[in-house]
């Protein structure tokens, strides 16, 4: 087994950030609730310890507490922002409360040593956001750096590996903060960077082998990057036994269907069983406008195609491959509330409950950069992997109001020219997600010297992290201009284009 860190939540929201730094670093972690039992965590066996920060306060009766033997381990243990607080509550230090303090610091590194190695003694910027913070260091430790209003930014303890930071090591606005993280890994903990995507890829084949063994197993496709490693993990695990379901739902993007036919079946050689129901989707769905309406159908009628489908043609299967991802997985705090702990599964191939197969979740450890990554291990086409996302009800809500085939073709059309200019601008890995919609209002124009009165298009790019939040994409007008004139010329029924400049929030990324 790997080293592996355990990261301790204690709800803050950049806990993830801190996982994904040692991932990035090469180093196998995994977050886990602090409520895990000394006895659970020795079992375990990290090699490093991370208490998060977190949005309470070490005065607060009711916070979450740090288990004092945990420091007593023998495991190095680095406290991030609330987390030394606790270290140095239970150490006998000073902390005081309520003086916020938010935004960007100058650090003084007072040892150029174990967290701050290859620093030298100087200034580094750090970026804070606390309420309480560790005035004295407890007895038997040191301050090893300040800011101007922190006498203690970071300390550690003498002849232990106990090392705490008031400020956030994991967030991009501390530039030098994933020194500070592979210091801790590398230099403090002796870990070694044996977490790589070929030796995931090597592991979870193993993993699935023995999971399957000779039994059948079941995967529905989507043509997304998740559903698609998935397929290509277990395909590597089990070859053959592995079938899988692509549902046509006729809202697809143009030629998706002959893409993801190509790449699996021709490409990959998988065994793939493509169900058209698109006439069933839209009849379904056929005078229905309302957005969550539309989605609710499709959702059902998708859950009741796979059904059949896996009847008829997965009949003996025993497995069915989920792409649960890791954020899905992590046992949150409640302290963050249920908002943020309640994922709404709107996705499209969200399956039912009463299926009767055992789960296949290859990726449930994964981050979705580290899926990425092994897909491209794994022999993936890049034009996969680096796919824009592709909301499950697919066309359906990017044809406002009632969708019919007709309005279908004038989209699918438009929404393929526009990527075509997207890529030929060198802009489609640039961009997080770009799409037309088609409006359900009918504009005025000339064209030659007849009035016309046709479909409005709409162009929408954003940038996101994940989605959650977006900016528009603020494109060259001279691109705009060129989209707008293929558009209205080629696409039959469109005399105009709209460039939406809307961020999220106050808007969503889609436009039902
Ligand atoms: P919104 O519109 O909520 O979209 O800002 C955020 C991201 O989620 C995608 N999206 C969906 N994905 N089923 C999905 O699988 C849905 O019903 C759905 N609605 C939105 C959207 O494309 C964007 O990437």
């Amino acid at each position: 087994m790997p080293d592996r860190v355990l990261v301790l939540d204690y709800g803050s929201q950049f806990t993830q950030l801190i996982a994904r730094r040692i991932r990035e670093a090469h180093v196998y972690c995994e977050i886990h609730p602090p409520t895990r039992s000394i006895d659970w965590v020795r079992r375990w066996a990290p090699k490093g310890i991370v208490l998060s920060g977190g949005p309470s306060s070490v005065y607060e009766e009711e916070g979450p507490g740090l288990d004092p033997a945990v420091l007593r381990l023998g495991v190095p243990v680095l406290g991030i922002c609330y987390g030394m607080q606790l270290i140095a509550r239970s150490e006998g230090g000073v902390v005081v409360p309520g003086k916020r303090e938010y935004g960007r610091a100058r650090l003084r590194v007072h040892e150029a040593d174990a967290l701050f190695a290859g620093f030298g003694e100087g200034d580094a910027v750090v970026w804070c956001s606390h309420g309480d913070h560790v005035d004295e260091a407890p007895p038997g430790f040191v301050a090893t750096a300040s800011t101007a209003d922190l006498p203690v930014a970071a300390f550690r303890a003498e002849g232990r590996p106990i090392h705490g930071v008031q400020f956030h090591p994991e967030v991009a606005h501390t530039p030098r903060g994933g020194e500070i993280v592979a210091n801790f890994l590398f230099g403090i903990c002796g870990c070694a960077p044996g977490w790589t995507s070929s030796t995931f890829v090597t592991d979870a084949v193993a993993r699935i082998s023995e999971q399957v063994g000779d039994e059948q197993v079941l995967c529905g496709l989507s043509g997304g990057v998740d559903s698609s490693v998935a397929a290509a993990l277990v395909q590597k695990a089990v070859g053959d036994q592995l079938l899988c379901v692509f549902v046509d739902t006729g809202m697809m993007r143009r030629n998706e269907r002959r893409d993801v036919e190509q790449m699996f079946r021709d490409h990959m050689g998988i065994r793939l069983v493509v169900v058209d129901a698109s006439a069933e989707f839209l009849s379904k769905i056929a005078n229905i406008a309302e957005p969550e309406h539309k989605r609710k159908v499709i959702g059902e009628t998708f859950i009741r195609v796979f059904e059949r489908a896996a009847r008829e043609f997965g009949g003996n299967a025993r497995f069915l491959v989920q792409g649960t991802l890791y954020p899905d997985v992590i046992e949150s705090l409640p302290v963050r509330g249920p908002s943020a702990t309640i994922k709404t599964h709107h996705n499209v191939g969200g399956l039912p409950d009463d299926i009767s197969f055992e789960l296949v979740e290859p990726l449930r450890e994964l981050f979705k950069d580290e899926v990425r990554e092994a897909g491209r291990a794994l022999g993936l086409h890049e034009d996969f992997i680096r796919r824009h996302p592709f909301p499950g009800p697919g066309l359906a809500i990017r044809v406002l109001g009632a969708v019919t085939e007709d309005r279908l073709r004038v989209l699918r059309h438009a929404d393929a020219i526009y990527l075509e200019e997207i890529r030929a601008a060198g802009l489609y890995d640039e961009i997080w997600q770009a799409f037309a919609v088609l409006l359900p209002v009918r504009s005025v124009g000339v064209m030659g010297d007849a009035r016309t009165y046709e479909n409005v298009v709409a162009l929408r790019a954003v940038n996101s992290r994940d989605g959650m939040t977006a900016d528009w994409y603020p494109f060259d007008p001279a691109f705009l201009a060129r989209v707008s004139t293929r558009l209205i010329n080629e696409v039959k029924g469109v005399n105009r284009v709209a460039y939406d400049i809307s961020s999220k929030p106050p808007a969503t990324i889609e436009w039902e």
